[in-house]
């Protein structure tokens, strides 16, 4: 279970930002947890939150297996439910979103970040239809998509293209890592 590269470059503004903040990161749509789970093993605090109860019980044990279970918080949630607001009233220093998609909450995402914090998203782009799946166009984002979404943030970090992964296979993906404007800009 390897954690993104692109967690563990910014593994240092995480932790300074989460610890001015005094607020978790957000692993939005966790899954097994790689990401998060190195996060709290580098003693950052996280919020797991996935759909998935049987992966989130996972992520369980291993937080325990870390021992660092007060860092950790379990987040049990649809974040597709029609009509829902599933991120409003919620702060995070930063939120981490690795290969999930679904349009109407990037407005939430937005919101849910404190001023200066970091949003981190990696996800399959229209590309990926020549190597397999994802195919549905929801769940692949359009050329320059995360740029548009995030335009007047800072942005630290970004790429579109193609890269090989661990199993050799070639996926079509973009990353972008941006900061969210402080109050007074
Ligand atoms: C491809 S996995 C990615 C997992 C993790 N982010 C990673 O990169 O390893 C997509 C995740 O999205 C979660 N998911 C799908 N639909 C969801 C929903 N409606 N609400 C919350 N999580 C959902 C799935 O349970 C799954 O864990």
């Amino acid at each position: 279970m390897h954690h993104s590269p692109l967690i563990g470059k910014y593994l240092k503004q995480l932790a300074s930002l989460s610890t001015d903040k005094q607020a978790p990161v957000l692993d939005l749509a966790c899954g097994s947890g790689r990401n998060g789970l190195y996060l709290i093993e580098n003693a950052i605090p996280v919020t797991f939150a996935d759909i998935n109860a049987v992966a989130l019980e996972q992520v369980q044990q291993h937080a325990c297996v870390i021992n660092n279970k007060q860092l950790t918080n379990f987040w049990s949630i649809d974040f597709e439910q029609e009509g829902a607001t599933p991120l409003a009233g919620k702060s995070f220093a930063a939120i981490m979103v690795f290969r999930y998609l679904h349009r109407p909450l990037f407005e939430q995402i937005k919101e849910a970040l404190l001023p200066n914090g970091i949003i981190i998203y990696e996800t399959f782009t229209t590309a990926q239809v020549q190597f397999g799946r994802p195919r549905n166009p929801d769940f692949l984002l359009k050329p320059n998509e995360l740029l548009e979404v995030f335009s007047g943030w800072e942005i630290i970090h970004s790429f579109e293209g193609i890269i090989e992964s661990d199993s050799g296979s070639k996926q079509a993906i973009a990353q972008l890592v941006a900061r969210k404007p402080s109050v007074n800009e």
